[in-house]
């Protein structure tokens, strides 16, 4: 490439997306060829299911939102991007790689990197000060969790999201479903054709 033209400021703007991208994805993939079963894909979801999962949220009544799986932060980025200044994202990942690679590439104050399991939910909000959370998203992949913590996990999820609240849940297979329905009042669905796999999308409302 000519110099001058690789020297603009678009051509640098562009060049660290893409560092970034291929960065993450990089971190990414090795985490599932680390620990394939927790993991449970090979690159991270897409912008459309982001854009459609995130959809259904009241920005302006989100004080506490929490984020099970964040794997490399995918979906932290459009969440801090569309949060109030005053309210607070906590992410709750297994894999401690992906946590300190959080660490290090989100440098924003409402931005918490819990190194636990979202089973312990309740115990790592309350840690940070919190009593409620009003909205719970999960990327984790339900199907291929150990024996009884699928159902422990979305238990425990209804029990820490305030009245009004919602679980976001997306999916390759429907199983979160199945243990989200004995909890949650209300829990529309959807479908994102654009990732990779195609995946469902839950949203369980927990009634007022
Ligand atoms: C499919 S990846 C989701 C990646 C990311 N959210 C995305 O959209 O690209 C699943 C993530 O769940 C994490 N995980 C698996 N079991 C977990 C558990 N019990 N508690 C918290 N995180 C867990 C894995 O380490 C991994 O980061």
């Amino acid at each position: 490439m000519n110099n001058s033209i690789a020297k603009t400021p678009f051509v640098s703007r562009v060049r660290q997306r893409l560092q970034r991208l291929f960065g993450a994805w990089g971190v990414f993939f090795k985490g599932f060829l680390k620990h394939p079963v927790m993991v449970g894909s090979i690159i991270p979801s897409s912008a459309a299911t982001v854009t459609k999962m995130l959809e259904p949220v009241h920005w302006d009544k989100c004080d506490l939102f929490v984020e099970y799986g964040p794997g490399v932060g995918t979906f932290c980025r459009p969440v801090l991007e569309r949060m109030k200044p005053d309210a607070t994202l906590v992410v709750i990942d297994l894999n401690p790689d992906f946590i300190d690679y959080l660490r290090k590439t989100i440098g924003d104050s409402r931005f918490y990197a819990v190194h636990g399991s979202a089973a312990d939910v309740q115990q790592i909000i309350r840690d940070l000060g919190h009593e409620k959370a009003d909205y719970v998203l999960s990327g984790l992949p339900f199907s291929t969790l150990p024996d009884q913590l699928g159902p422990k996990i979305a238990k425990e999820t209804y029990d820490v999201i305030r009245p009004g609240g919602a679980f976001l849940v997306y999916q390759f297979v429907k199983k979160a479903r199945d243990y989200m329905a004995p909890h949650f009042d209300q829990i529309d669905n959807g479908y994102s054709l654009w990732n990779i796999l195609p995946c469902h999308l839950f949203w369980g409302w927990k009634s007022k």
